[in-house]
């Protein structure tokens, strides 16, 4: 970018994002990771080495949730903007659902960087869905590309089956086995994985195929300290606490008075989802089993926000039912407390505060914990904590020496640790201060924007150097594309190519020499490898888009990259096998060979003959069945997905590219190529079209060349003055 600073797109596809009154907990899908990526671009928009950071996210406009989440964009600080993206249509959808429609949400995204005219130096991705789309991203532009996990497949998997789950359910509720094919794909794209832990590279990335590819960094999340002050800062004369944090600090005391009879013992706090995993039910056993214990301290455990836990999934259900018989069974009543809400943004801030003026103990039982962010509020506030010895917390206490690590299967060990920080007033004093210091040494997001930066600037130059060594400049065809304003799109055999070839070297040099604002593709029945062979053999250099197998495919580029979104596009209501079985039936129709049948294309050859086609159609719309017919050449049978087609495919370029149909020029010379010569684009006809085509003289944008093939190609860019149109648009910007 301009003065070589940087711009950065974060990509957080799933839950709700907003950079203010987070929705935290509301759902699986708007947890920790929605906080983390606002906290992240925030922190490296302060940078000054950093022009812009854009997070991409999905629009969602759905009576359901709050209107915020339908602003296409919002500007969070100068420097910083959340862009949303609609994609699979606008309902809020959980994440698990979302796989279908994220080559959309690329599409809309190139679309962004092209009206922006801003290509950014690095795309990050965070979680599987947005690691996918960064890395289709990073591909088309030729960008670094960074990921995030935040959680992996593999891991859950292995979690749900021992918690008993079937394997096929898994697939069924949470598309697991699709979600690990991207996530080991991302690894072999990846050029940096950001981690919190060192556990997580070792444990979680361990237990992929190419965990070994990409490089890996440490990088713990930042905290928010201005939030998270330490609880003796309320006792200082001097300090003064706005009205939300005053009310904020009145309703957690009021609500956990609910529930105490001795309300000014020391407070064992905890705070997570109601997830198996969390282990809530070992802590309160812990507690439950240990009359000493019970008698020094109380309990209060906020298992995230419920009104009716009839209402709620099946296993946070299971976990919360579990927690009410455990208090029964103990009969912890008048000892603790399980709030039904707390709010995020005031509330949990002074909780912390309020346990550790009681000197009393944050616990993070869980059974693994891959980070422990809470654990490091707590120590923030100057509570110190008991955590378990699984996972991201081993980091935590060996940075901060602010508490024990426990074996959260064992209840016993878990009583243990908490008697000792609450009956050893020197240790708890210890581990306190402790804690407010070593997190603001550790752990803070500008202590992260440094690291982070440094590490991008080192994949950004390691990147440009491998680009150098390369003797022909790569042209990532993103970054092509987005810059340019017209096209030339021909069809191959007996346009492009017939019997006259002379004028071809005319062309290929015309098409050279304006490159810069002319590209160029070619549009066939052909299959993909064969438009490469037919086009080497006539020297010409492969083309910036080929619309291959009569425009069920589309490549880019001189790596022949696959148009993913197009696919997708043309998957909606297809149905090969359907059609291909019917169509078994008909006898007057012969299977074509096997090179030119393709996932969104089935092809056969037949005579012309009364109500043939007639036939066809009956049955395929007695099935109800979706599907294009083409019919070409009086031998060439073709049955497409119904958005499939080369002047569709036309189309789509033009939306995806941001490029106006009128400056396509569209050259063709049978029946297959009517449909895209109609309409907005500039057509030309080339001399030696067949009859068939005959319907199309007169109309508007037609023009019809006297010269044959190539000749009459050259002859219609003339005629439109297509280049010097295009030359003129690029010298008025
Ligand atoms: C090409 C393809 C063939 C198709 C025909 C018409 O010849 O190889 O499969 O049917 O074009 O589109
Ligand atoms: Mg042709």
């Amino acid at each position: 970018m301009k003065n070589n600073k940087l711009y950065i797109q974060m990509f957080s596809i799933h839950g709700l994002i907003r950079p203010e009154n987070m929705e935290l907990g509301r759902d699986a899908d708007t947890g920790g990771q929605i906080k983390y990526v606002i906290e992240l671009c925030s922190a490296l928009s302060a940078c000054k080495e950093v022009e812009r950071v854009d997070l991409f996210t999905r629009l969602i406009d759905d009576k359901i949730v709050a209107r915020h989440y339908s602003q296409p964009m919002e500007a969070v600080n100068d420097k910083f903007r959340i862009v949303r993206i609609q994609c699979g249509g606008r309902k809020y959808i959980r994440k698990e659902l979302l796989w279908p429609y994220l080559d959309e949400f690329i599409d809309k995204t190139i679309k962004f960087i092209k009206r922006e005219q801003a290509i950014p130096n690095i795309v990050h991705g965070h979680y599987a869905d947005a690691g996918y789309v960064a890395s289709q991203l990073a591909e088309i532009f030729g960008l670094p590309f960074m990921f995030t996990g935040h959680s992996l497949g593999r891991s859950k998997r292995e979690k749900l089956i021992e918690g008993g789950m079937k394997d096929s359910d898994i697939i069924k509720k949470f598309k697991i086995d699709h979600r690990i094919y991207v996530e080991e794909d991302t690894l072999k794209n990846a050029d940096l994985v950001i981690t919190s832990t060192k556990q997580e590279i070792d444990e979680q990335y361990g237990m992929y195929r190419d965990n070994h590819l990409p490089v890996y960094k440490v990088i713990p999340p930042g905290l928010d300290l201005e939030k998270f002050y330490p609880y003796y800062h309320d006792m200082l004369p001097d300090t003064e606490k706005d009205e939300a944090e005053l009310y904020a600090h009145a309703a957690v005391l009021q609500e956990l008075n609910r529930f105490f009879i001795h309300p000014d013992k020391p407070l064992i706090l905890t705070l997570s989802r109601p997830d198996k995993r969390k282990n809530i039910s070992g802590l309160i056993k812990a507690y439950g089993e240990d009359i000493q214990l019970q008698a020094m301290a109380n309990l209060a455990v906020f298992a995230g926000i419920r009104k009716d836990i009839s209402k709620k999934e099946e296993n946070e259900k299971e976990v919360l039912t579990i927690m009410l018989l455990l208090m029964d069974k103990y009969d912890l009543y008048g000892k603790m407390a399980i709030p039904k809400k707390h709010d995020i943004e005031y509330e949990v801030p002074e909780l912390y505060r309020i346990a550790a003026e009681k000197k009393g103990v944050f616990v993070n039982p869980a059974l693994t914990e891959p980070f422990g962010l809470t654990l490091l509020e707590a120590a923030a506030t100057g509570l110190p904590i008991v955590a378990t010895r699984d996972g991201g917390p081993t980091d935590i206490i060996r940075n901060c020496q602010n508490g024990i690590l426990v074996d959260p299967t064992n209840p016993e060990n878990i009583a243990a640790a908490l008697k000792t920080i609450i009956t050893d007033h020197d240790k708890w004093r210890t581990f306190s201060k402790n804690g407010v210091i070593n997190v603001r040494r550790h752990y803070t997001w500008e202590r992260h924007a440094e690291i982070y930066l440094q590490k991008i600037k080192e994949i950004i130059d390691t990147s440009a150097e491998a680009k150098m060594n390369i003797a022909v400049p790569s042209d990532p065809i993103g970054k092509r594309m987005a810059g340019l304003n017209y096209f030339i799109i021909t069809d191959i055999d007996d346009t492009l190519i017939g019997k006259e070839n002379d004028a071809l070297d005319d062309l290929r040099t015309l098409l050279r020499e304006n490159r810069d604002i002319v590209g160029f593709g070619v549009a066939t029945g052909r299959n993909v490898d064969s438009t490469v062979e037919i086009l080497k053999k006539h020297d010409m250099d492969l083309p910036d888009v080929i619309i291959s197998s009569v425009g069920s495919e589309i490549y880019y580029g001189n790596t022949l990259q696959y148009g993913h979104g197009w696919d997708s596009h043309l998957s909606n209501k297809w149905d090969r096998k359907k059609i291909f079985d019917l169509l078994k039936q008909i006898d007057f129709i012969k299977y074509q060979e096997e090179a030119t049948q393709r996932r969104y294309k089935i092809s056969y050859l037949m005579e012309p003959g009364k109500d043939r086609l007639a036939t066809i159609h009956n049955l395929l719309l007695k099935h109800k069945c979706r599907y294009n017919l083409i019919y070409s050449q009086e031998k060439y049978l073709d049955i497409l997905p119904y958005r499939a087609s080369k002047g569709k495919a036309i189309r789509y370029l033009s939306y995806k590219w941001e490029i106006s149909l009128k400056n396509f020029l569209v050259c063709g010379d049978s029946g297959n190529d009517e449909e895209m010569l109609r309409g907005e684009p500039l057509a030309v006809v080339v001399g030696n079209y067949s009859r068939e085509l005959e319907k199309l003289r007169g109309g508007k944008n037609i023009y019809f060349a006297g010269h044959e093939n190539a000749r009459g190609i050259l002859e219609g860019i003339k005629r439109y003055q297509f280049v010097n149109k295009a030359r003129k648009e690029m010298a008025g910007t």
